[in-house]
């Protein structure tokens, strides 16, 4: 029986999605264990875990070898115990006897600079190192309006919009769900605050896009691409996700509301839906495999996409562990689908041996 391991960095995180996954474990004759890097014994390669028991449908701890087979569903913060974590998923990623569906991907600015040097570039918000306020001042004054984000962040936490008035600098964000303004009265001020942002975290800057509809709330669409049985990459759903008005994220943990693309596409001009369509599909296409030529190998990605008032259409991130909330919500029929994908494919590498890759040194939070 093939053991498909799930690691995460704690044994209560996605426990309905692992739950279900481990349920359709045994009718393709695999059984499920789930563990946390940190619990590794780097002498005996066992590992203190869960094992899954179809019968009961309980988990049960037990210390097991570390599985063949691992998804990895690691999500990192800044704290000390992904610090602590990140070396031994780092380490197990370069063990040849452990296959893992998917390798991550480097953080967003990495990212950027390498799919700059590809066909996608020009759907890229162009997007620079944030390396001192002066930096941040003279953008803003070109631009009038920027972006602010974390290159290692997620979910819509810590992104800054911020505009040059004539004489004042507002700055707003999203913060638990609500929308939060200030305005500077002068650039001294708004210079005090960034300094202590930019000591924080690392971040990024972008021009602001104007990503909103028609009701000033901002949206994206929501690609979810994976690997099937087979190993080759299908494109499961899309679906549009709509943030609060006057708002600037569009992100379901900022409190967003979804719709089906369907809906979304059909309430465009025929003419400038079709465009949109064929653009998407050209984006979702060569996307999969330009990233696997220049990072590792992956079994899924999630892509925001958004589109500009203007009509141009923008890249804005690319997730290597994405959720399923969005294209549970707009297509419910795929519940069975998306809980099997990820077992079909461990089975299919288990079966085929993993595919050639490159040494892999991570250098960031980010995978
Ligand atoms: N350059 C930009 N201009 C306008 N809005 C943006 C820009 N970049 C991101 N956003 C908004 O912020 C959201 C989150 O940004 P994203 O890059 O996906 O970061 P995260 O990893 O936190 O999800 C996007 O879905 C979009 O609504
Ligand atoms: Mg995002």
């Amino acid at each position: 029986m093939i053991t498909f391991g799930i690691m995460s960095l704690n044994l209560e995180s996605e426990n309905s999605y692992i739950n279900e996954i481990a349920c359709h474990a045994e009718s393709l004759s695999m059984e499920v264990f789930r563990f946390i890097p940190s619990e590794i014994n780097p002498h005996t390669l066992l590992v203190k875990g869960r094992k899954f028991n179809p019968v009961t449908k309980n988990w049960r701890d037990c210390e097991a070898p570390i599985p063949t087979i691992v998804y990895d569903r690691c999500f990192y913060g800044e704290d000390e115990h992904s610090k602590q974590c990140l070396p031994i998923v780092t380490w197990l990623k370069s063990r040849s006897d452990i296959i893992f569906l998917g390798y991550g991907l480097p953080n967003k600015l990495e990212l950027y600079q390498v799919l700059k040097n590809t066909p996608l570039s020009s759907y890229l918000p162009q997007t620079q190192a944030v390396l001192d306020v002066d930096s941040v001042l003279s953008e803003l004054t070109a631009k009038h309006k920027v972006i602010l984000k974390p290159i290692n962040g997620s979910q819509g936490y810590g992104i800054y919009y911020l505009k040059r008035n004539e004489k004042t600098i507002h700055v707003k964000t999203e913060k638990q769900k609500r929308i939060i303004s200030r305005i500077f009265p002068n650039e001294a001020k708004l210079v005090q605050w960034l300094k202590q942002l930019l000591k924080q975290r690392n971040y990024l800057l972008q021009p602001y896009l104007e990503l909103s509809n028609k009701e000033h709330q901002p949206f994206d669409i929501r690609t979810l691409l994976q690997k099937n049985e087979r190993g080759q990459w299908k494109e499961q759903g899309r679906g549009v996700r709509i943030g609060s008005t006057g708002g600037i994220l569009s992100n379901l943990a900022a409190g967003g509301s979804v719709i089906t693309f369907k809906e979304w596409i059909t309430s465009l001009k025929p003419s400038k839906g079709e465009y949109i369509q064929q653009e998407l599909d050209y984006i979702f296409d060569i996307l999969p495999s330009t990233l696997e030529k220049n990072f590792m190998p992956l079994f899924e990605i999630g892509i925001d996409i958004g589109i500009a008032k203007d009509g141009s259409i923008w890249i804005l991130d690319i997730n290597s562990k994405p959720g399923r909330k969005v294209l549970l919500f707009t297509n419910p029929e795929l519940k069975d689908t998306l809980y099997t994908k990820p077992l079909l494919y461990g089975k299919h590498l288990f079966e085929t041996g993993p595919t050639e890759r490159k040494v892999y040194y991570e250098k960031t939070l980010s995978h």
